[in-house]
């Protein structure tokens, strides 16, 4: 019998021919070699349960066979052609009547490439170079991003801090850094800056921290005061909070936002999305060349990713889904309080019922340095006894998709119930 590579002999192959082994930030020792539903399997046939759902996309669980079926329908058709196609066509038509600020969209393969672009817009609209960007955002992997994403050292605000390697110091210069849910620290920083910005971008959901009630109104007040273009990145919460996403679910309506993830059904697609004198710039023949927006990707709009996306959406859409994904992600909420709050561990369970994690303080978080000054070693001690009972999540986030089950209920609570009893062993 053939033997099975284990994965620590790809581990040590993915060594040779990846900087420091891996993909990305994820475990590098993990290699996965298949998912099904609610669950995947490494490579030395272990089995999780899967609340990383590929950092998001997998909403629905792994092969939900209708989306299958549309994918290999498509397949033989062909795979791309950088040509217009109706799928994606069809797939943008969706994506704008759901989204509240949608009137037009550009595709793009990923995430970060939609921010990049939503920024990029915002300047090319506004004639503004400024970038109001909150401290710990995520947009993705672009120069501006990559400004006080997840800093060690924390200077005063607005300065940025580069997370990165290779960025001029002239981007950091462009970037105000702002606490997020600070109320007067906004409305400050605008007095002073606002005729200069050209956008706020903000995840209405940060990472995992809420937004406090009123907060996002007030930078829909600020930026209108101020002719800003507001952008949610909604790369995370876009089909995920409502079908509308965040801005649905919230209630406010920014000028711009970004998709990606469950819009692609598990295949690179993202979109810039928003209103339609602002997308103009995209268009050479509505604002002439001097405010064009260059824009190609050889994958944009894909049509495998773009049936997949459609599949998904049209499940999402029908009676009771968001319904039955909140009350899962309540019921792990409920299970993960209960354990922690029997061996009086404090803690805050931080997020939406879509998305959230356990955070090891005994103070609200209410921005990214209240996370930073949480026990990150308790996380990390709390995490690594949850992947030993086969659940398999990031560090930071935990993701519950509708594939989950009564039974995988049980075993997360059982795997919950281990994990506290070890944070309680000390
Ligand atoms: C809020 C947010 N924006 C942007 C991105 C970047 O998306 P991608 O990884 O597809 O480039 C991510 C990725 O996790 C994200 O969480």
């Amino acid at each position: 019998m053939q033997k099975l590579t284990t994965q620590a002999e790809w581990a040590a192959r993915a060594q040779e021919v990846l900087p420091a082994g891996g993909f990305g930030n994820f475990d590098h020792s993990v290699f996965i070699k298949e998912g099904k539903g609610s669950r995947v399997w490494d490579e030395d046939g272990n089995e999780y349960i899967d609340y990383l759902i590929g950092s998001g996309p997998m909403l629905l669980g792994h092969g939900n066979e209708e989306v299958l079926e549309a994918v290999y329908e498509q397949l033989p058709k062909g795979m791309t052609f950088f040509a217009n196609n109706a799928a994606a066509i069809e797939l943008a038509e969706e994506i704008i009547s759901a989204t509240p600020c949608g009137e037009q969209l550009r595709y793009v393969s990923s995430g970060g490439e939609a921010d990049m672009y939503a920024i990029r817009a915002a300047r090319a609209f506004t004639g503004r170079d400024l970038v109001v960007k909150f401290e710990g955002g995520y947009h993705g992997m672009s120069a501006e991003a990559q400004m006080s994403l997840a800093p060690t050292k924390l200077v005063n605000f607005p300065m940025a801090v580069p997370d990165s390697a290779g960025i001029p110091e002239s981007v950091r210069d462009q970037m105000l850094i702002a606490p997020f849910n600070d109320f007067d620290y906004i409305r400050s920083l605008l007095v002073e800056y606002g005729d200069q910005v050209a956008c706020i971008i903000a995840e209405p959901l940060q990472r995992i921290i809420p937004p406090a009630p009123g907060f996002l109104e007030l930078l829909r007040e600020e930026a209108d005061k101020y002719g800003i273009v507001l952008v949610f990145d909604e790369v995370v919460t876009g089909f995920r909070f409502a079908y509308g996403g965040a801005q649905e679910l919230y209630g406010v309506t920014p000028d711009l936002c970004t998709q990606g993830k469950v819009i692609g059904g598990g295949f690179p697609l993202a979109a810039t999305v928003g209103r339609a004198d602002i997308m103009a710039h995209f268009d050479k023949a509505k604002v002439g060349a001097e405010g064009w927006l260059m824009q190609l990707g050889t994958l944009s709009g894909n049509p495998v990713a773009a049936v997949a996306g459609l599949k998904t959406m049209e499940i999402l859409k029908r009676d009771g889904q968001y319904d039955r994904l909140r009350q899962i992600g309540q019921r792990i909420i409920d299970m993960t309080a209960t354990e922690l709050n029997a061996h009086d561990i404090p803690h805050r369970i931080v997020g939406d019922q879509t998305l959230f994690e356990v955070v090891f303080t005994e103070r609200d978080v209410s921005d990214y340095r209240d996370v930073l000054k949480a026990d990150a070693q308790k996380g990390a001690a709390y995490n690594k006894v949850l992947r030993e009972h086969g659940l398999f999540k990031s560090p930071g986030k935990t993701y519950p998709s509708l594939a989950i089950t009564e039974a995988d209920l049980d075993q997360t609570h059982a795997a919950i119930k281990a994990a506290a009893a070890h944070i309680a062993e000390g």
